[in-house]
């Protein structure tokens, strides 16, 4: 079998672009590794006739919006922020469904991209789908697992043209390609196109999206210090997860009732399997105290899930 050639994949992928491209097209960014990546190819291919779009759904990471933006100008990438996070809270309102979240906020995006095509008179929308999003969203021979927002949520009738210059390729392979466009994204963890909405449980509103977004920053603060350090390996994906039931906890002589906070790191390759990570007890010591201090308004209890994929999956939703 062939070896993945990253210097290759990039000189076809970006000749790729320039045959199926017709006229302007616009690239859905998230600022993960993937999206990334296909906002270079799309810029080194056909120039400013790719608008790079960076929606700001209210569902990002700490800091994220101005890091992203950070990276785009570093890249030399023609971008647009556009703020929809009150569109995406409305219309996530009211829905607990993990499956019917994924699927509302794909509309969303697709509905955003859409008006921003409009304006920019493009034909075409390029996305940084891979092929996990597409194996796990099922075909005719598999079954759903779960629908990758940028597979599952796209409605029936688009007026764009879609393409996916990656969706043969895993995560590691993108890494690699990531490596030789001098992409500093390169070792960035993985982040889930519905973003913090699937790492909340139930309802998304912004006081839970709120509270998991800072618990999200400690895990990876502290994580990540402890790596540093030499303590641990730095884990493949880690992250926290906001539990819709809450449980009793005690402050001073009294008595809270709050949330719960679950605490995720994996080892994986591509995302397909993985195993739960061996984080020494006083780093997770560290991180719960940490959340349950900054967020104890809130947080009364934070777990450690032990689980492997197979049988769960990394994500919760
Ligand atoms: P799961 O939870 O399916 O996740 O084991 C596997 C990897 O994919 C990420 N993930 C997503 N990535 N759109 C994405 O682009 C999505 O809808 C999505 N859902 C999960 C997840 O963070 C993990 O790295």
């Amino acid at each position: 079998m062939e070896m993945f050639n990253p210097e290759k994949f990039v000189q076809d992928a970006i000749e790729g672009i320039r045959n199926a491209v017709k006229g302007k097209c616009i690239v859905a960014c998230s600022g993960g590794v993937d999206s990334t990546v296909v906002a270079v190819l799309a810029s080194r291919a056909v120039g400013e006739n790719a608008i790079t779009v960076f929606i700001d759904t209210g569902l990002l990471r700490k800091n994220e919006p101005r890091t992203v933006c950070e990276k785009l100008a570093e890249m030399g990438v023609h971008y647009k922020v556009i703020d929809a996070s009150d569109e995406f809270f409305k219309a996530l309102k009211g829905v607990e469904d993990a499956e019917k979240k994924r699927k509302v906020i794909g509309a969303k995006f697709i509905e955003t991209f859409e008006r921003v095509a409009k304006e920019f008179n493009a034909e075409y929308l390029l996305q940084g789908t891979i092929a996990p999003d597409w194996i796990e969203s099922g075909g005719s021979i598999r079954d759903t697992i779960k629908s990758h927002h940028n597979v599952g949520g796209l409605p029936e009738k688009m007026s764009l043209k879609i393409y996916e210059p990656l969706r043969d390729l895993y995560k590691d392979e993108v890494r690699r390609v990531a490596e030789v466009l001098g992409l500093p994204t390169t070792k960035r963890a993985p982040f889930p196109g519905p973003g913090l909405a699937v790492r909340v449980m139930g309802e998304v509103t912004r006081e839970k999206v709120s509270i998991v977004r800072e618990a999200c920053a400690i895990v990876e603060d502290e994580i990540e210090r402890a790596a540093k350090s030499g303590v641990m390996p730095l884990p493949w994906q880690y992250f926290a997860v906001l539990l819709n039931q809450k449980s009793v906890g005690v402050h001073g002589d009294l008595r809270s009732y709050g949330y719960t906070i679950a605490v995720r790191a994996v080892e994986s390759v591509d995302g397909m399997t993985a195993s739960y990570s061996k984080i020494p007890h006083e780093v997770l010591e560290r991180i719960s105290t940490k959340i349950t201090n900054i967020l104890k308004d809130s947080v009364t209890r934070v777990v450690y899930d032990i689980s492997n994929k197979p049988p769960a999956t990394i994500e919760w939703e």
